[in-house]
């Protein structure tokens, strides 16, 4: 029998991850179904029970559902737990009750794209994340891994991002951590900038300063859909851009490996969804 899996987020219509593991799987030879599953808000568990009822195999899950994942998941992985939130649920079996394993693969689908994909060492650089919602709790963790010199993560609301870095003040210590609001970050300049912040949605960015881009930074946002007003305002500065296109494929592939056990060759794939813009 044909093994299946899903994306359940609440939109859902525009997710590209259906696309991405059916090029994955044709690239592996691996006989899967990959569906959308659009979530009512409040449904979250009765949606995954009943998909897992079904035979289903694992979920990617997104947005708002990857704190509610972590919580219904019986197994967490390391990263998972520092992040407080889930996007992979791999299951153990159709029964109720059976072990949900919960991953969250955000994190390393950046560090591998900016690393790997865009050639960025993030050893010994300075790091700002701009955000402290849900799209930055997964990626912290991971990004620290890299072991940069400083990152700082600015925040609108301020004590958001002093309870994130807090999360992680035990493991990396004080120093190499820290927040503040955006009107703190006048003098500095950092070599790589990540948005993690929702305002390009709305057609907005966060109040930056003129010189926050060190010469030759990269300005990686986190949107893959559309060209945002922090992505434009780097360019006008001089930064080199990235979008999370190449986010979003790495983070596929690490739960395509944690499903099927290999990890697919994820260059083609982004090759095919810019060309096909
Ligand atoms: P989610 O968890 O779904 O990512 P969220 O918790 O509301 O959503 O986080 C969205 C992030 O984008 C937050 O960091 C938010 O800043 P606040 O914590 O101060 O609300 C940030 N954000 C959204 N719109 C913004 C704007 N116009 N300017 C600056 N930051 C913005």
């Amino acid at each position: 029998m044909t093994d299946t899996y899903a994306v359940i987020g609440n939109p859902i219509a525009h997710s590209k991850s259906p696309e991405i593991h059916a090029a994955f799987a044709r690239a592996t030879s691996h006989d899967i179904v990959y569906k959308r599953i659009f979530c009512e808000l409040g449904q979250f568990a009765e949606t995954v029970r009943a998909f897992q009822a079904e035979g289903g195999k694992g979920l990617n899950v997104t947005v708002p559902f990857k704190h509610e994942a972590f919580e219904f998941a019986t197994r967490t992985s390391e990263r998972a737990r520092e992040a407080g939130a889930v996007n992979v649920l791999k299951f153990g079996g159709a029964a109720r009750g059976a072990e949900v394993l919960g991953d969250n693969t955000d994190g390393v689908g950046l560090t591998r794209d900016i690393t790997v994909n865009l050639g960025r060492e993030l050893r010994g650089k300075s790091i700002l994340l701009l955000g402290a919602g849900g799209a930055s709790f997964g990626v912290v963790g991971p990004l620290l891994d890299e072991v940069p010199r400083t990152m700082v993560i600015a925040n609108r609301t301020l004590s958001k991002a002093e309870a994130l870095a807090q999360r992680f003040a035990a493991r990396y210590g004080p120093c190499a951590l820290s927040a503040c609001g955006y009107d703190a970050l006048s003098g500095s300049a950092f070599d790589v900038v990540i948005n993690a912040t929702s305002a390009g949605l709305s057609g907005g960015m966060p109040a930056l300063p003129e010189a926050i881009f060190a010469p030759g930074a990269l300005a990686y946002d986190m949107v893959y859909d559309k060209a945002t007003p922090f992505m434009q305002y780097a360019q006008a500065r001089g930064a080199t851009v990235a979008d999370g296109l190449g986010m979003l494929v790495e983070q596929a592939a690490e739960s395509f490996l944690i499903w099927r056990g290999v990890r697919p060759a994820t260059a083609p794939v982004m090759a095919a969804l810019r060309g096909a813009r």
